[in-house]
């Protein structure tokens, strides 16, 4: 069986001067933010996968259910010769779509990609060692940042799942699927996972556990800023918020100081103050209605070949061909 490879591009020394940035810029902004890419330690990849695994978070669920039904369907319509899934987290999702494209079609390459080195690695050699006659060749990069997709054999299909195209801004989502568009060549796919708007209590009952597992992930990130800066958050000070915002389609997970507080940052020579109530946003996962999936992708380059949705509705797999 050959091992699976894996390659860094976003090193650990490249990680910490984006996490300096982005720390500075967003605990000096008002209202505080950070970037929800930091959640994804070793701590923070176990924590999301038991999310997947809880009742109220429905959209692993929904995707799973959209994939095991209409992989065959991918593989006969794209033919993929390679697969590159971006932030591939846990394997799960890639048995799925390789099980189909390597059986009914001609796939022979698979290709993760994600920051969190940990999962990737896991996650490379599961699939490897799952299907032997594959190449698995792992990437430890930001898709946010100079994303270059691997010069495969074509046509190539990037998966990008989970909704995780939610956690960005509208502007860095336009950003992102031209990067995506721009990398590919004209007729190659991409599939996209993204999570639909519904009533607000099942949206928000799934950010706001009863197990308070997701309150835990949101707070890891506090604990990230610890290690890696040294810093000395009191992440138990900080309550765990998670609102619907009607108006942008998304939820917002924010942090709430219970007191008022100073946190030192030693490793960026900053000390910042929280009020008692002041929330610094940690992430925002936007909910897609069909019209402005199309929109986006079209207006990146690429054209809605199918829309498939979980049989409630919940939950969207669109696969999109990058136009000439
Ligand atoms: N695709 C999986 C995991 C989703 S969780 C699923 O559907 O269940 C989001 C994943 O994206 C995590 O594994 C995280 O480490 C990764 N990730 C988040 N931001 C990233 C970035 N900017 N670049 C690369 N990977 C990122
Ligand atoms: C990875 N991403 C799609 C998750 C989401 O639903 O936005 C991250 C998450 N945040 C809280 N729960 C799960």
């Amino acid at each position: 069986m050959p091992p699976a490879t894996v390659e860094v591009h976003h090193t650990s020394e490249q990680a910490a001067q984006a996490l300096r940035a982005d720390v500075i810029a967003g605990l000096t902004a008002t209202p505080k933010w950070l970037p929800p890419k930091w959640f994804y330690d070793d701590r923070g990849s176990e924590l999301f996968e038991e999310i997947t695994r809880l009742p109220e978070y429905y959209p692993s669920a929904a995707e799973r259910e959209i994939l095991a039904a209409k992989a065959d369907e991918l593989a006969a319509i794209t033919e993929a010769t390679a697969l590159v899934e971006l932030g591939s987290g846990a394997p799960d999702k890639a048995h799925l779509l390789l099980r189909a494209l390597t059986g009914a079609g001609p796939l022979r390459e698979y290709y993760p990609l994600d920051v969190s080195e940990h999962a990737l690695r896991e996650t490379a050699h599961d699939i490897a060692a799952a299907y032997p006659w594959l190449r698995v060749h792992g990437l430890v990069a930001d898709f946010t940042s100079a994303l270059t997709v691997p010069d495969g054999h074509r046509p190539r299909l990037v998966a990008f799942l989970g909704g995780t195209i939610g956690n960005l801004l509208p502007d860095e989502r336009a950003k992102f699927l031209e990067s995506v568009r721009n990398t590919l060549d004209t007729g190659e796919w991409l599939l996209l996972g993204s999570d639909l708007v519904k009533d607000r209590d099942t949206l928000v009952r799934a950010y706001d556990d009863d197990r308070g597992v997701t309150a835990e992930f949101n707070r890891n990130v506090l604990n990230v800023l610890n290690v890696e800066l040294g810093a000395d958050f009191d992440p138990a000070a900080f309550d765990h918020r998670a609102e619907w915002n009607e108006q942008e389609e998304w939820i917002e997970m924010r942090l709430r100081a219970t007191r008022a507080m100073r946190v030192t940052l030693p490793a960026l020579n900053l000390v910042v103050d929280f009020a008692e109530g002041e929330e610094l946003r940690t992430e925002v996962s936007a909910k897609f209605r069909r019209n402005r999936v199309a929109a986006e992708l079209t207006a990146a380059g690429f054209s809605l070949h199918s829309w498939w949705t979980d049989d409630e509705a919940r939950f969207a797999v669109s696969l999109a061909r990058a136009a000439g």
